[in-house]
């Protein structure tokens, strides 16, 4: 079973966008799609609510209130949207179910830094609960065309953290009302006719085939305890 954590302790960074745009994506894939809302504002809970009867259904799970979480047997991969400042205790709990972490980061300045520190959190985590989980950073809500998305672009992939490791990164996903659209209709943006989110999902792609790759995967299993 595949399980992805859509992660960021900063509020409104697009926890919620990615992650039911992410179950979206492979339940449009043939996969079997559970989403776990782990954030007691149900957002995504609420995105399933309202998604048309005739799209493949994803299961809704309540993570935020339900003691155990249980996803149908048969499920392929397991998305999970995190509250929004998740530290400590939460957070191991949350990063000890994941292969994979997603962290969406609106790159203005002040929450770069609030990122790079919240990594650092993660990494001392990691050591702390013993997993191996992969981990990358997609830049949300990027004005595009402006001279400024093709400079921000260069300095996620030059930028380090203060331990002078390259900061990961692997896509940007741009300003556009099809998120607005697609939280209010209960479908993905690979969901809607491809001339309406094509250009959207160009920018998804080096995210979902980095998903879809072995590269994305622990290397060791993950302990559970
Ligand atoms: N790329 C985007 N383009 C346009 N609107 C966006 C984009 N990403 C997110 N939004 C909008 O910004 C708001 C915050 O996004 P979202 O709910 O995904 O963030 P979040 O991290 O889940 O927030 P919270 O911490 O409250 O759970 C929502 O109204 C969402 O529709
Ligand atoms: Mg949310």
């Amino acid at each position: 079973m595949r399980t992805i954590l859509v992660l960021n302790a900063k509020g409104g960074s697009g926890k919620t966008t990615v992650a039911t745009n992410l179950a979206g994506f492979y339940a449009s894939e043939g996969a079997k799609v559970a989403l776990v809302d782990h954030d007691p504002q149900g957002s995504s809970l609420d995105w399933l609510s309202v998604r048309p009867k005739d799209r493949p259904k994803i299961a809704a799970v309540d993570g935020a209130s339900d003691k155990r979480i249980r996803v149908p047997r048969s499920t392929d991969v397991v998305i999970m949207d995190a509250p929004s400042r998740t530290h400590d205790e939460q957070l191991a709990a949350l990063v000890r179910r994941a292969q994979t972490i997603v962290l969406p980061v609106v790159p203005s300045p002040i929450d770069i830094r609030a990122a790079q520190r919240f990594l650092r959190e993660l990494r001392e985590l990691r050591n702390l609960v013993d997993t191996d989980v992969k981990l990358t950073t997609v830049a949300n809500r990027v004005r595009e065309g402006s001279q400024i998305a093709n400079e921000l672009e260069d300095y996620l992939f030059e930028l380090k953290l203060p331990s002078g490791r390259k900061f990961p990164f692997i896509t940007m996903l741009r300003q556009s009302t099809n998120y607005i659209r697609s939280a209010e209709k209960g479908l993905s943006i690979f969901e809607f006719a491809p001339v309406q989110t094509a250009g959207d999902r160009e920018y998804w792609s080096p995210l979902t085939r980095w998903l879809q790759s072995p590269r994305s995967l622990p290397e060791r299993r993950p302990t559970v305890s």
